[in-house]
């Protein structure tokens, strides 16, 4: 069936408009009658949404290739297969990270191994080198809360024992570190558009890459069976193409989406780093506080601003006498509060938790390790620093009201302190 006038009145529904105005809209809709589009990717055609959204993407993030895929988690699991993570394979991954960074290592039958964080709240390098075996395959660098992990460090480590990188880049879209773009460090960078993401499409996500092999095999896996390479049916270009898949293929309309965010991402970031950087540079915390490490200031997205109280206790104060002045903030770690951003509820993880009941991949006969000790309390520092950070948000824009925030904050911190 086809998409028609019907549906793009659906989809003009989703704006909030006023009545007149949707009504103008639709007769000005019903008044012609186009081809209906096509809402599959590889049909069409022209260049589709998809394909603009890809090349753009690529284009901003400095990398040869980028694919479009329908979840930030579906990226994961199309850069694992691209990179033949698998049964055997251990996959570190640190503490602090959306729960999908790690639920996709279990889905792709490899064994997770859950790293602390640091003072940047992203993979601590040292615990990550700490905890590599004759197993380790890879590694999940995910840039927590808009900023990027320590990558020379990680990119030092990965490439001392010939690990994978994987960077998962779905809260830090567009940051950078070093001048360059984060994501294509490793061998493949994993971004989210879900609605809560800095760029989103609703739902969707995209895998970048410099290289075309990984690029050729996340195609594949995202795809079923690459049905849609540029020849259908050719046997394989290369050994490794062919193999049985999963759909994450993105839409047209998804794709639509996904092209007007790129092409805003900048203007929308720079917005961002200013107004930070308005608050930040007024902060004057006292003895004991701290700001969140940046690795590289400079290539911060601007979307969170994150500093350490001495206790947990002072913390909550501290939120609450932000909160009082009228400044929006939370905690990041509290132990009665469920949160999948933090590894000690990952109960999945931690009680090996399995889809089928021979208990895959934990019981795997092809994993010869041992597997971690997993418990809530496995990653101590990453507690320690999550219990005592507080995130607060930065809503101001201009020049005073930022001003204003970084006064409120400093004001709370002192009356806590
Ligand atoms: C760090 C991180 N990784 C992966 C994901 C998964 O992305 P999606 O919701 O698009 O599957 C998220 C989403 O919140 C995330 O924050």
């Amino acid at each position: 069936m086809q998409a028609n006038h019907e549906e793009l009145m659906e989809l003009v529904d989703l704006w909030n408009y006023s009545p007149e105005a949707t009504a103008k809209i639709r007769d000005i809709l019903q008044s012609e009658s186009p081809p209906p589009p096509h809402l599959f990717r590889y049909y069409g055609k022209e260049e589709g949404k998809v394909q603009q959204a890809e090349r753009l993407f690529a284009e901003t993030m400095g990398a040869k290739h980028a694919l479009a895929v329908n979840s930030g988690t579906s990226a994961l699991m199309a850069a694992l297969a691209a990179c033949g993570i698998g049964p055997g394979d251990e996959v570190l991954v640190p503490g602090y990270t959306f729960f999908a960074s790690a639920s996709v290592v279990v889905a792709s039958k490899a064994i997770p191994v859950i790293c602390e964080v640091n003072d940047s709240l992203n993979i601590d390098p040292e615990d990550m080198e700490r905890k590599i075996t004759p197993q380790t395959k890879a590694v999940i660098a995910v840039h927590m809360r808009g900023l990027c992990a320590d990558m020379d460090e990680i990119m030092a480590v990965a490439r001392k024992h010939d690990l994978r990188v994987i960077e998962d880049v779905a809260q830090a879209c567009g940051g950078s570190y070093k001048g360059q773009m984060l994501g294509t460090f490793g061998d493949c960078g994993c971004f989210s558009f879900d609605f809560f993401k800095i760029a989103m499409s609703g739902e969707g996500g995209f895998v970048i890459t410099n290289d075309e092999f990984l690029d050729t095999r996340a195609q594949s896996w995202h795809d079923t069976a690459a049905c849609w390479r540029p020849d259908r049916y050719a046997k394989e270009r290369m050994p490794g193409e062919l193999f049985c898949g999963e759909n994450y293929r993105m839409s047209e309309l998804q794709g639509a989406v996904a092209l007007a965010q790129i092409r805003k991402l900048e203007n929308h970031l720079d917005g961002m780093r200013a107004a930070k950087k308005a608050v930040r540079d007024r902060i004057d915390l006292p003895e004991d506080f701290a700001m969140r490490r940046q690795p590289d200031p400079e290539g911060d997205t601007g979307i969170a601003l994150i500093l350490f109280a001495p206790s947990p206790e002072k913390a909550k104060a501290l939120i609450g006498a932000l909160k009082e002045r009228g400044v929006s903030a939370g905690g990041r770690f509290d132990a009665t509060v469920r949160d999948w951003h933090v590894y000690s509820n990952w109960e999945h993880i931690l009680e090996q938790k399995t889809l089928t009941s021979e208990g895959c991949p934990f019981t795997c006969p092809f994993y010869k390790g041992t597997l971690p000790d997993y418990r809530p309390d496995m990653c101590p520092k990453t507690l320690d620093f999550l219990s005592r950070s507080v995130h607060i948000g930065i809503s101001a824009r201009d020049d005073d009201k930022c001003a204003e925030t970084a006064a409120a904050i400093n004001e709370a911190a002192a009356a806590v302190a």
